[in-house]
């Protein structure tokens, strides 16, 4: 059972359906769209370590745990789209990353497969991919092939463009007038927050996940384009002097969120925030 915090004092509820009962998918106003990002972090503020075996970033085993994986998937659950890095799927190709993109395999999470059905959604929510590299290995599309990929790119690579979309992507330049200041004149302009969230409501998406790490959820935070937190703190410290947090870049300003729940999970030393962010 988890223990509501906030914003009343002791209720007692199970964990699933907590994130559910939401309806994210329909949050947004209409011509709009309702992006949500979710985090499990360490007391300390890290979302992943060096993992030198790996050598990779990843997150830290001692924080990850079933009971966040399911409210992961209860997000997940009632995204139209998920938004992902091309990094995530270089990690899938080399199999150092967790196969984190289909909804609902396994039988625990067969109530969310069929909630979604009976909300009208895809069996899956389609995947838009940021990347400047291209770098996306075929090998790891693969694993998505039964839904849309899009990628958003600010590069004008017409051999690698070529290639994923023979492999049947939608490859979306994304031009952008914010050409960062960059020493090297070959660098492609980065992909911005605000120009990929017209994207998804021009492909009439309504509600989009963000499961990337701190880069694309900086370019969203810059432009002031995600609405809402999950995030899920673990009571561990982990240390570390490669880390990732939440934001690994220089925002304009401060961003201020407001708390709209909060739940303990004392089963799993835990507890689990949402947010949203204040514009
Ligand atoms: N604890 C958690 O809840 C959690 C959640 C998510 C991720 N993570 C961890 O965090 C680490 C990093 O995740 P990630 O690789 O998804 O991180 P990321 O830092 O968000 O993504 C990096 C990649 O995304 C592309 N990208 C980002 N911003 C872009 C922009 N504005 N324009 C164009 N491309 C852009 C680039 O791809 P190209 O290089 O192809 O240009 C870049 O290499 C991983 O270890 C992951 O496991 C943890």
């Amino acid at each position: 059972m988890l223990k509501q915090l906030y914003p009343q004092c002791d209720v007692s509820r199970p964990l699933e359906g907590t994130y559910l009962d939401l309806n994210l998918h329909q949050q947004a106003k209409a011509g709009d769209i309702y992006i949500y990002a979710n985090y499990i972090s360490s007391l300390d503020g890290r979302i992943a370590l060096y993992d030198a075996d790996l050598g990779e970033y990843a997150v830290p085993k001692s924080i990850a745990n079933g009971r966040d994986w399911r409210l992961y998937q209860e997000l997940a659950g009632q995204a139209d789209v998920m938004l992902t890095s091309a990094r995530y799927f270089r990690q899938l190709a080399a199999g150092k990353a967790q196969d984190l993109l289909p909804v609902g395999s396994g039988e625990k999470y067969a109530d969310i497969k069929h909630w979604r059905k009976n909300q009208g959604l895809k069996p899956q929510p389609d995947v838009m991919i940021l990347s400047n590299s291209l770098d996306i290995p075929l090998v790891a599309l693969e694993k998505v092939q039964d839904r849309k990929v899009i990628v958003c790119t600010g590069s004008t690579d017409k051999a690698k463009i070529g290639i994923l979309e023979q492999a049947g992507v939608q490859v979306i330049r994304v031009m952008s007038s914010m050409v960062e200041t960059s020493r090297d004149p070959s660098a492609s302009p980065r992909v911005t927050g605000t120009l990929v969230r017209q994207r998804l409501i021009d492909l009439n998406y309504r509600s989009a996940y963000l499961i990337a790490g701190p880069q694309v959820h900086a370019t969203f935070i810059q432009d002031a384009c995600v609405d809402a937190l999950f995030l899920t703190t673990h009571f561990t410290l982990l240390g570390g002097t490669q880390v990732s947090g939440l934001v690994d870049a220089d925002l304009p300003k401060a961003q201020s969120l407001k708390l709209i729940s909060s739940y303990l999970d004392a089963e799993n030393n835990q507890i689990f925030q949402r947010f949203i962010y204040v514009k």
